[in-house]
């Protein structure tokens, strides 16, 4: 009788201990993104949380937190570090400031266009850069996405390159980028996405390197009402997990996130490379805005061989891209 009963409450202790083990693997994981509600990223992060629910059953789910309410993306980077946040899908621009290497993907011309931009975020050598961000950053990069590829916002019509001269353009926080607007005389403002409507609107700058869905979203030609279709770099995305958080992980909660995010990093590349053409559409329906297409990496000299040849220095993978892109072409 007595051995029954301490049985009994062994089962019973050990039926509580897994359901309370069970209990403390739920979770919410906190995902800080610099774009609006309305950006495809946080669409796709909303669509993460339901994937993950669904492979999890209902254990495991992501709550965004979007326009960088948790600060700028070095802001999150570093809360990643500690672990106070969880994860973040940042631009790849923000990553060049503590990876160099991944600067190659903002040389400029790198690609034509943005099915090429899709195949490059999705090469091994890509990828292999993202081998240095626990090292680097103390996150982990699970995979690239994308925005589409930058576009010149001017207030003033441009003719010639000449223009650009002194021109205050607003750009991405990133060396790289720096780079470009600097030798093509312009005077570059590095400014978070979140100012830059209002930089624009009360004049504090006069230009703006920008994609087809941020102008959409942020109505950018109501103070820039010029745009030219450059190309001139593509614009990508890292999805990032906290390098604390995942050490803590099982290995069967990093594998569902690892193929969950990943699916969401595929469609997002998979929307814009469908919908770069209706995008740029959309914008020659939009009020005011003049838009010049077809502006080809000649227009602006030689910056091509200049922004190499100081990038080169950097990185090998400025060399490595431009030949994994000439062999795309072959
Ligand atoms: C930007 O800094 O221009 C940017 C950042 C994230 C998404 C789109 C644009």
């Amino acid at each position: 009788m007595i051995r029954t009963r301490i049985l009994l409450g062994a089962t019973a202790l050990g039926a509580a201990l897994a359901a309370s083990a069970s209990i403390a693997q739920e979770r919410e994981f906190r995902l800080g993104l610099i774009t609006p509600p309305a950006h495809v990223w946080n669409q796709e992060v909303e669509a993460l949380s339901e994937t993950l629910q669904e492979m999890s059953d209902g254990r495991l789910s992501v709550a965004a937190f979007p326009s960088g309410q948790l600060g700028s993306e070095g802001d999150m980077v570093q809360q990643m570090q500690t672990g106070a946040l969880d994860m973040a899908w940042l631009t790849t621009a923000e990553m060049t400031e503590r990876v160099p290497d991944i600067a190659a993907l903002h040389a400029p011309f790198l690609v034509d266009d943005i099915d090429e931009a899709a195949a490059v975020l999705r090469s091994d050598v890509a990828r292999e850069m993202l081998d240095e961000l626990p090292g680097a950053t103390g996150t982990v990069g699970i995979c690239y996405a994308m925005t589409g590829m930058r576009q010149l916002m001017t207030r003033n019509e441009i003719d010639a390159v000449d223009d650009l001269e002194g021109m205050r353009f607003r750009i991405t926080p990133a060396p790289a980028i720096r780079t470009f607007f600097e030798m093509l005389g312009a005077a570059p403002a590095p400014m978070p996405l979140t100012q830059v409507y209002d930089a624009l609107a009360n004049r504090q700058i006069d230009a703006i390197d920008m994609d087809f869905e941020s102008i959409i979203n942020f109505r950018y030609y109501e103070h820039a009402p010029n745009m030219m279709v450059t190309n001139h770099h593509m614009f990508g995305m890292v999805a990032l997990v906290s390098a604390r958080v995942w050490n803590e992980l099982s290995e069967e909660d990093r594998a569902m996130i690892e193929e969950a995010t990943q699916m969401h990093c595929d469609s997002t590349i998979d929307r814009f490379v469908a919908e770069e053409d209706d995008k740029l559409a959309t914008l020659h329906e939009a009020e005011g805005l003049t838009i010049t297409e077809d502006v080809g990496a000649e227009f602006f000299g030689d910056i091509v061989e200049r922004w190499d040849a100081e990038w080169a220095e950097v990185t090998p993978y400025v060399g490595y891209l431009r030949e994994f892109v000439a062999d795309l072409r072959d």
